[in-house]
């Protein structure tokens, strides 16, 4: 259900990546588009997180072409993604425990003062865009000032997926948010994704919580099946039985062929 754009924001034709012997994916193709959240299923070893991975930067595929705002790029790095406004979150969240949510807010991006200042990093001003973006993530009530490693799994996701639309991207890929989260906690991470795309950005979400997380939050399922796209679905049309089916490859056929 793309909102405004009738063109992809980001596009993969043909994408295909090995490991020595093992091909982990094998000619995807995938769209997203601007204000649609689209999940990304599969079993174990399916290839989510390399596809991921490929959109990021951090693997170069075999073979396969990779268009942005419909031109086509090659990624040359982690920070070419980045550049062109595309952010993943990834599973083990890259926080830094010992620091509070402002400086993971801004970990390697802080705000500083002058050269003749010694560049000193500028926490009244990180605080107050922390503040922003947590506020427009409806996340007002985390604390910018506790340790993250005193927060619970939830507000570290919330604060991780804050950090990732610091510099406001147009794109944001998500592996596996809600895993080891509570049903509330997933609900809360679910309800942010929605914020996301509210916002008009393109969103990609890996999950393996297909009953509940996958059929309510978003909006297109795509499916992985060792390495290949096998299914794609509205998630409004289609029931979790459907999409398992799928992943596991059974009957395609609708009415729970499992
Ligand atoms: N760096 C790597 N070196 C070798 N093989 C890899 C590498 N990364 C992934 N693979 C292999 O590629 C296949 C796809 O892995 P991937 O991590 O993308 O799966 P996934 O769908 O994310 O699975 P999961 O649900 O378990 O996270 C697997 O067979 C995996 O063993
Ligand atoms: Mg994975």
């Amino acid at each position: 259900m793309p909102s405004d754009a009738i063109q992809p924001i980001l596009s993969l034709r043909g994408i295909h990546k090995s490991f020595g012997g093992v091909q982990a994916l094998t000619d995807v193709s995938l769209d997203l588009y601007s204000g649609e959240v689209v999940a990304l299923v599969g079993d174990n070893g399916a290839g989510k997180t390399t596809l991921i991975k490929s959109m990021a930067g951090v693997i170069r595929a075999d073979k396969g072409q990779f268009f942005f705002e419909g031109n086509e790029v090659t990624l040359s790095g982690p920070a070419a993604a980045s550049d062109l406004g595309i952010q993943t979150v990834y599973q083990d969240l890259a926080l830094c425990n010992n620091l509070d949510a402002v400086q993971n807010i801004f970990l390697g991006r802080e705000l500083t003062g002058p050269w003749w200042s010694g560049f000193r990093v500028r926490r009244a001003d990180c605080e107050r865009k922390a503040h922003e973006v947590l506020q427009r993530l409806r996340l007002s009530g985390i604390s910018l000032t506790r340790n993250v490693g005193a927060m619970s799994g939830g507000q570290r996701q919330n604060i991780a997926i804050a950090r990732s639309i610091l510099w406001q991207p147009k794109v944001v890929l998500l592996d596996e948010p809600t895993a080891a989260l509570s049903h509330t906690a997933a609900e809360a991470v679910g309800k942010l994704i929605r914020e996301l795309a509210s916002h008009g950005l393109a969103v990609l979400v890996i999950s393996h919580d297909i009953h509940q997380f996958v059929i309510d939050v978003t909006d297109r399922i795509e499916v992985l099946r060792l390495g290949r796209k096998v299914a794609s679905f509205a998630s409004k049309q289609v029931t979790g039985e459907q999409v398992v089916s799928a992943m596991v490859g059974g009957n395609e056929e609708p009415a729970g062929a499992r």
